[in-house]
């Protein structure tokens, strides 16, 4: 995680256009974060990991719907931790809240496994190395725990110039992650275009 050019704020929310990205993220994603809870309701996990977790809007859902013991996080935006951490506040004690400031990369050191429920909604595609990542979500699932992707669909000339994933940046980015997702040992379980033109994605331990 050690970049100090500024980022686009999608990839790294900040100041006053980041207070202003965070309310657009999340009218805009709104049946999004209703689709994952769906997702996770035959796993109603106790324990749950949100990589690049924004305003903590999903994870705020997922606390009110299952209770959680449990909620771990990571997201390199200090002024997204900052406003996910005063949001679900409200839910600890009874539900531990671990929210860092890092990126993809600490999941090579924590959480501590097994994970019931692991999301990345609108993160992927700023993973350096998404197949080590991929990897090590694989060995942090539970054996019947549910690994939900959401990935955004349209992505400018523009953008994938800077973005940072390779399998973003190669082109048929779903025909490659669903490859990536296999070679780390996941089988596809939901694959569906979401309302809001995403593509969500279910996965588990194949
Ligand atoms: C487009 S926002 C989506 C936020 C949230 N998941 C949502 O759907 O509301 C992307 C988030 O991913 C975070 N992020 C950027 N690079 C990341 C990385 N390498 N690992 C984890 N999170 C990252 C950003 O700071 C930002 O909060």
């Amino acid at each position: 995680m050690a970049e100090t050019k500024k980022l686009p704020q999608p990839m790294r929310p900040s100041g006053f256009g980041g207070r202003i990205f965070g309310v657009a993220m999340e009218m805009l994603s709104a049946s999004n974060y209703r689709w994952v809870v769906k997702q996770l309701e035959p796993t109603a996990p106790r324990t749950y990991l949100e990589i690049g977790f924004g305003t903590g809007k999903q994870a705020q859902l997922v606390a009110a719907r299952f209770h959680p013991a449990h909620i771990f996080g990571v997201d390199p935006s200090e002024l997204m931790l900052a406003t996910a951490r005063k949001q679900l506040a409200r839910f600890s004690p009874a539900t531990a809240v671990d929210m860092r400031l890092g990126d993809d990369t600490l999941l090579g050191q924590w959480p501590p496994a097994p994970i019931d429920a692991i999301v990345a909604s609108h993160s992927w595609q700023f993973w350096a190395d998404p197949v080590t990542t991929l990897a090590r979500i694989r060995a942090l699932l539970a054996p019947a725990g549910r690994f939900v992707m959401v990935i955004r669909s349209h992505i400018s000339e523009g953008v994938q110039k800077w973005i940072p994933n390779p399998i973003t940046k190669a082109g048929n980015e779903l025909e490659g992650l669903r490859a990536a997702l296999a070679t780390a040992g996941f089988r596809i379980i939901v694959d569906e275009k979401l309302r809001t033109g995403s593509q969500g994605i279910v996965a588990v331990i194949a």
